[in-house]
């Protein structure tokens, strides 16, 4: 199967917890899955159950000053060069994926970004390797992005087939996801799906959400879940949690993704 997801929302919302599922599901199914961790903050890894001697040797892209030299003809962090703007970006998801449980894990990392928009050659290869592995590969694909609408500005997610936004009980979030659709579709990106997470209340939190975003985009509701806590204090993926029930609202979700 292949199908390109990125999955964005406010601050906290559920994000990390989504995509970590969703690609471990993906996986035992014998889907190939390719997570990409583009939150500067990554944690990714542990929402997917890496474990922490396989997450301390994961290699985070904008941190290999060599490879981005290599590969755009200039040094990182620095303004003001001349650079590729068309880097080759072969190899390097290969090179630098970390494997667990059947899920593939690249790690992007941070970029600094010029006030203007002109970007610096480590923002040039990841957008060109993002923008490779979401157009070439024939595979699910993953992106957890960084909290809020920045990165949407970026347009890191640009050739997605989906962009999935994370909301929780509360008019903020909700606006967050407004603007994430809006600046989508600006992208070319043609789905666009609401997934609420954390709620207390699942009918009245689904009829509030029909409202806001039409009954067809939203595709998932998965309850408040103190078990969901306790999987992040002690860095397990749900999956691994061993309940059922914790699942459920995830692998549902991943039925209406097909
Ligand atoms: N349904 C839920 N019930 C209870 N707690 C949850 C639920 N979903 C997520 N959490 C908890 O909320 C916290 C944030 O989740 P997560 O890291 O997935 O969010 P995020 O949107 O990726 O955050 P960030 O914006 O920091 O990247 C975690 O501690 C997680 O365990
Ligand atoms: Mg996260």
């Amino acid at each position: 199967m292949a199908l390109k997801l990125a999955i964005s929302g406010k601050g906290g919302v559920g994000k990390s917890t989504l995509a970590g599922t969703l690609a471990r599901l993906w996986a035992a199914d014998g889907c190939k899955v390719l997570a990409i961790d583009a939150d500067p903050d990554a944690n990714l890894a542990s929402a997917l159950g890496f474990p922490s001697d396989l997450r301390s040797s994961i290699r985070t892209i904008s941190r290999e000053a060599e490879l981005i030299e290599e590969r755009t003809g200039a040094k990182a962090g620095q303004f003001g060069q001349m650079f590729s703007i068309n880097p080759d970006v072969s190899g390097i998801a290969e090179k630098y994926g970390v494997t667990y449980s059947g899920v593939s894990l690249l790690v992007l990392g941070a970029v600094k970004t010029a006030n203007g928009g002109c970007a610096c050659p480590e923002s040039v290869l990841l957008k060109s390797l993002v923008r490779h592995l979401v157009l070439n590969r024939d595979e699910v694909v993953i992106l957890d992005m960084e909290a809020g609408i920045e990165h949407m500005g970026r347009g890191t997610a640009m050739g997605v087939d989906m962009m999935v936004t994370v909301v929780e009980p509360g008019q903020r979030s909700v606006e967050t996801a407004h603007r994430v659709r809006e600046m989508a579709r600006d992208l070319g990106i043609k789905r666009f799906a609401v997934v609420l997470n954390k709620s207390t209340d699942p009918a009245a939190d689904t009829a509030w959400l029909n409202s806001e975003f039409g009954e067809d985009s939203v595709i998932g509701v998965i309850p408040y879940d103190t078990r969901i806590m306790e999987a992040d204090r002690t860095g397990r993926a749900l999956v691994d949690m061993g309940f059922d029930d914790l699942i459920k609202p995830f692998c549902e979700i991943r039925e209406r993704l097909k």
